[in-house]
């Protein structure tokens, strides 16, 4: 092994902390690529938990004849549950950190991995919201700390976003990619660690201004989701697209977005509503739709519903968020769509629906919002060069 940087250049060895939803599928990924995985919860039996679930996972590749027994078997060996924190990352070159989002929780779990893991060891966390460079600045080597942004569930979304913080050394970030190539996903560099990295920046915003759209137009939310799907080219409505979503996350997104940046989001109150009356979406039988079992139900929309509706402010509401990150040098136009294509699951590029309204249009739709609500929706300067 070459740590001549002070790391190694390859991967070997991976530790992954946390073993749910997502901790437990990156484990499983990285096994399938030849990795040797250490699992490491705070409880054997969400360690339990979790290998029944890849397991599950595997059986089920098995069944569709994509690996082979052997091949599961040999996946299988590869992960090894540790509860002890230091033996977890004994041999590890990489941990890829996947615990609650809770601020104080990472950094207390930071400062003990910090102790225990040998100054050579990579760690890249899994946050979706948090600020890479603050966590970072907690640990001895901020120069060795990445952001890892995996999609869920891990085991089919493809993309993966790297996310720097202000300190990361080049050739982590190097690494990280050809780990995330290895690993058989699509990585997209979000150059700067800002708030919700690029997918969740297009993303949350985009379900307070259809919320807002409703309230100020009285479109239904068929209406508006019809339009969504057909007209802006999303795989599903943006109410049902945060129903599958959950509340609890769009919720707790929408604090750490608002809290690092006010021009980001222009949060409606009927988020932060659901979430207190446990309306979480599907998982909870109701969010902005009602679903009548735990199946996943599609809601009815369609073409003639679309049409009923103009979704400009939407479609300038996510223009505008993604100019943003090409003004502040957080990603490019086709890293944008990359990201929003494998991420949202969108069929057309968020610059061509915006070419089909008009660019013109569009800013005169963000200026004429802004003189009615305020900053939050002055056009990017970008918007303008785009003429
Ligand atoms: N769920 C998603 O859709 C999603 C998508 C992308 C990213 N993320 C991010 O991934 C991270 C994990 O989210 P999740 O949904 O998998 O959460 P989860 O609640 O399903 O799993 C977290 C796991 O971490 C364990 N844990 C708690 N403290 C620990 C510690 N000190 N050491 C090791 N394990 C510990 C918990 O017991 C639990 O098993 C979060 O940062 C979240 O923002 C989640």
């Amino acid at each position: 092994m070459d740590i001549s940087r002070g790391f190694a250049l390859t991967v070997k060895n991976i530790t992954v902390l946390g073993s749910g939803i997502m901790g437990h599928g990156i484990a499983q990924v990285s096994a399938m690529a030849g990795y040797n995985i250490v699992l490491r919860d705070i409880e054997q039996s969400f360690l339990d938990k979790a290998m029944e679930k890849i397991r599950w996972s595997l059986e089920k590749l098995v069944s569709k004849e994509k690996i082979t027994k052997q091949e599961s078997d040999a996946i299988l060996s590869r992960i090894k549950t540790v509860v002890d924190l230091g033996q977890a990352v004994q041999s590890a070159d990489l941990v890829i950190e996947a615990v609650p989002e809770i601020m104080e929780l990472k950094k207390k779990v930071y400062a003990e991995l910090d102790k225990v893991a040998d100054s050579r060891i990579i760690f890249a966390s899994n946050t979706s919201t948090l600020p890479i460079t603050e966590i970072a600045n907690t640990t001895s080597r901020p120069e060795k700390f990445v952001g890892i942004h995996f999609f869920n569930p891990p085991q089919l979304m493809k993309l993966v976003e790297v996310i720097p913080g202000q300190k990361t050394n080049k050739d982590v970030v190097d690494l990280t990619v050809n780990f995330v190539k290895s690993v058989k996903k699509e990585p997209v560099i979000c150059k700067k660690d800002v708030p919700g990295f690029i997918v969740n920046r297009l993303f949350i915003p985009m379900v307070h201004e259809a919320c807002w759209l409703k309230e100020r137009s009285g479109y239904t939310m068929e209406q508006i989701d019809s339009a969504v799907k057909f007209t802006m080219g999303f795989p599903m409505g943006i109410f049902e697209l945060a129903d599958f979503t959950g509340m609890d996350v769009i919720h707790k997104a929408t604090i750490e977005l608002e809290l690092r940046d006010k021009k980001v989001i222009f949060p409606h109150p009927d988020i932060e509503k659901l979430y207190n009356e446990k309306k979480l979406g599907q998982k909870s039988g109701e969010g902005f739709y009602k679903y009548s079992d735990d199946k996943y139900e599609r809601i009815q929309l369609d073409e003639d519903l679309a049409k009923k509706c103009n979704p400009v402010s939407l479609v300038a509401n996510i223009l505008n968020n993604a100019a943003w990150l090409v003004t502040n040098n957080a990603s490019d136009i086709p890293e944008i769509e990359k990201a929003a294509q494998l991420g949202l699951g969108l069929k057309k590029p968020i610059f061509d629906t915006a070419k089909e309204f008009g660019v013109k249009n569009i800013i005169s739709e963000l200026n004429s919002l802004a003189s009615k609500y305020g900053k939050f929706y002055e056009p990017d300067p970008l918007l303008a060069t785009m003429q």
